[in-house]
């Protein structure tokens, strides 16, 4: 493959090009330039007022980019905008709703003249089993629908109303308009006892990657999904210290609760990274949750 790349380069280039140099030239035909940074990008942040969703928020804002923050009226989602001040606005509404995603989306066109990323966070989750024997009771399915429709439909309905206001982008160098980044988790792959309904809406979001950045390929549009282990947000920090302890040490390494900021870190990766596309990036410590 090496030689075959150096036989073209040399003849593209009529350069002698020693074997020892030929990293340069590759480097320079592929244009760095194309790897972007995050400055003067427009943002929404679904699920912004916390965890997650706010580390990406603080993170998106510290680089340079403008975000809206959409989050449930009752949410923190008002304080994480206040903090970061004229870069970040709040959209009170719910991820379900067509007319409050759509007006969030008239947020970041009316306030900041256009979104070029989505980065889906918002989710619930809930512990109940397919059935259970000791009180002869199924598992609700209004709450199996529930966590469905927040974390899949809410999430799918964030990617299909941004993608209308991402294509209406001018293409960069590459021909990129914007990128949608997912959030699902390492329960789609390794779902524990009580998941059924948290992990079929998690597997249903790395299901739906691949498609929707097809679909939305001749726009250039990239999608990706990141699919965390265990961070460190306000669902974990609820819990005794002892639980933590416990659950930090199943990560083989590092044994440490992930910080919410290494998942913003992703985030800035996946929209820096202009080759990464369709992909579902697992970011768990090597974690391989039991039963
Ligand atoms: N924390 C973890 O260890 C972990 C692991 C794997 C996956 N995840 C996923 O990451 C995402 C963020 O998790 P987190 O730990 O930051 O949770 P969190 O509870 O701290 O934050 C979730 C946010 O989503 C908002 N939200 C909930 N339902 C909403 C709706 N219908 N419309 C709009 N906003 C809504 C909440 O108000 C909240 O601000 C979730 O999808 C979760 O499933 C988290």
């Amino acid at each position: 493959m090496w030689c075959v790349l150096a036989h073209f380069v040399l003849a593209q280039n009529k350069t002698l090009c020693s074997f020892r140099n030929l990293s340069c030239c590759v480097l320079n035909i592929s244009t760095m330039s194309s790897i972007k940074s995050l400055r003067g990008l427009v943002g929404l942040v679904t699920g912004g007022g916390s965890g997650l969703g706010k580390a990406t928020a603080q993170r998106l804002v510290k680089q340079g980019a403008r975000v809206v923050v959409l989050d449930l009226p009752n949410s923190s989602g008002d304080d994480t905008a206040k903090e970061l001040g004229d870069d970040c606005k709040f959209a009170a509404g719910d991820v379900t709703s067509e007319s409050e995603v759509s007006a969030a989306i008239a947020t970041a066109r009316n306030s900041f003249g256009r979104l070029d990323l989505a980065v889906n966070c918002a989710g619930v989750g809930i512990a109940v089993k397919t059935y259970n024997f000791n009180k002869n009771r199924a598992h609700p399915l209004a709450e199996f629908q529930r966590v469905l429709t927040v974390n899949t439909v809410g999430s799918f309905n964030v990617i299909r109303q941004s993608a209308g206001e991402i294509g209406k982008n001018d293409p960069g160098p590459d021909g990129e308009r914007g990128v949608i980044i997912n959030t699902a988790s390492v329960a789609a792959f390794d779902g524990q006892i009580g998941q059924a309904a948290y992990s079929a809406s998690k597997g249903a979001i790395v299901g739906m990657t691949l498609p929707i950045a097809r679909d939305l390929a001749s726009q250039g549009i990239r999608v990706c999904t990141i699919a965390p282990g265990l961070f460190d947000t306000p669902l974990l920090a609820a819990l005794p210290e002892k639980v933590r302890t416990f659950l930090a040490r199943m990560i083989p390494f590092p044994s440490r609760l992930g910080h919410p900021d290494e998942f913003a870190h992703m985030v800035q990766f996946i929209v820096e990274n202009p080759m990464i596309n369709a992909e579902v990036i697992r970011l768990d410590g090597a974690i391989r949750m039991q039963p």
